[in-house]
């Protein structure tokens, strides 16, 4: 049945925002070390936390796929916030690594959780995808087509890590978060956003093979060209000017100035790009909220990991102001300022 037949009423005209009512996440027992990669490629523990900040990251087993992970941070949001999946609207997985083209990683979810209400697509802007699918779901629940949506941020990014590449095999992780999004009456919610791309410089970060422009080949494999290929040091200098520009512009947009805010979740790439926006901000690195030391690079997971991971810890009040900030291949930059 579609929703989409149910228009807001002429009453409900003031915008409704969306606030998290409850988060989830998962992330797979199975550690690998800096020490462990010493063994498999060249490099060194002082090498990857120097220039990194990653000390270990965690990997999915074989037969553990996307839509496992995201399902389990599903079902701890579902339980979290006492919300039936029967009452869920949409699913909106944001993902690189789906477990098929298709169906969506967002239906296989859909099916494991039992929301057979829901309508279900995945979002695909890489590391920035949990932001612009944060935003998307606002736009479903301001105007009142759907009251209760899940969004997902699900990676299995060890399946399309060319584990030959110190350049980036050291770099990425595997995990899933998600959130539970519905109108709180007298909350603000999502108050701000900033989404940008610029598909001209896509090539820097990119795996070139798997579609349609390189379809799977002996000799595609043979070259490998269907794992991640970046040219590290052009991403992390666009990474700290679109992330620095793109956080001043959601909180110009907010009205509001770095120095309200309680938390900064940023991407968690790399320390030395976060470290870059905090001095640019002028916030202290207190405020950061970080996750890529215990789990490295999750991709569009890292944000409702540590969304998760903060409100667990009992750092979220009611009211407090967050910004968090993204950048991915594309290439893709997303800020979100919400109220908690
Ligand atoms: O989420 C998507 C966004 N991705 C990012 O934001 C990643 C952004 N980029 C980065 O985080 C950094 O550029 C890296 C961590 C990937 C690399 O750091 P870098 O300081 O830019 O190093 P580099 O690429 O300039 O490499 C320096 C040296 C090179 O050796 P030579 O040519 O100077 O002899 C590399 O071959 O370090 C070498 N190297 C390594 N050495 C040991 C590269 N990877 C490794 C490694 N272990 N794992």
């Amino acid at each position: 049945m579609s929703h989409l037949s149910q228009k807001p009423s002429a009453t409900e005209n003031v915008r409704r925002s969306a606030s998290i009512i409850s988060t989830g996440a998962y992330l797979p027992s199975r550690i690998l070390t800096n020490a462990d990669l010493e063994k498999m490629v060249e490099t060194s523990d002082d090498w990857i936390l120097s220039r990194t900040g990653i000390r270990e990251r965690r990997i999915a087993r074989e037969d553990e796929f996307t839509s496992d992970m995201g399902a389990a941070a599903a079902r701890q949001a579902l339980e979290l916030g006492g919300i039936d999946p029967g009452s869920i609207d949409l699913i909106i997985v944001a993902t690189c690594t789906p477990d098929t083209a298709f169906p969506s990683t967002a239906c296989h979810i859909q099916h494991k959780i039992g929301a057979k209400r829901a309508a279900a697509f995945d979002l695909q802007a890489a590391c920035s995808g949990f932001l612009y699918a944060l935003v998307t779901a606002d736009q479903f629940i301001a105007s009142g087509i759907y009251k209760t949506i899940m969004v997902i941020g699900a990676e299995k990014l060890s399946s399309i890590v060319n584990w030959q590449d110190r350049n980036t095999c050291v770099l990425f992780g595997d995990g899933a978060g998600a959130v539970i999004l519905q109108h709180r009456p007298g909350a603000r919610g999502l108050l701000a956003y900033d989404l940008g791309a610029d598909g001209g410089q896509g090539d820097i970060l990119s795996i070139p093979a798997g579609g349609c422009r390189l379809p799977i080949t002996p000799g595609v494999l043979d070259q490998r060209l269907q794992y991640i290929q970046m040219s590290g040091k052009e991403v992390f200098k666009c990474a700290v000017t679109a992330m620095n520009r793109s956080a001043e512009d959601c909180l110009e947009k907010a009205g509001l100035k770095a120095e309200h805010l309680r938390w900064i979740i940023p991407h968690q790439a790399n320390f030395r790009i976060v470290d870059a926006v905090a001095q640019r901000l002028n916030v202290s690195l207190e405020h950061f909220v970080m996750n890529l030391d215990r789990y490295g690079n999750t991709s569009s997971a890292c944000m409702p990991i540590a969304l998760h991971e903060t409100s667990m810890a009992g750092k979220l009040e009611r009211g407090d102001l967050l910004l968090m900030v993204s950048f991915g291949g594309g290439l893709t930059w997303a800020s979100t300022v919400l109220e908690w």
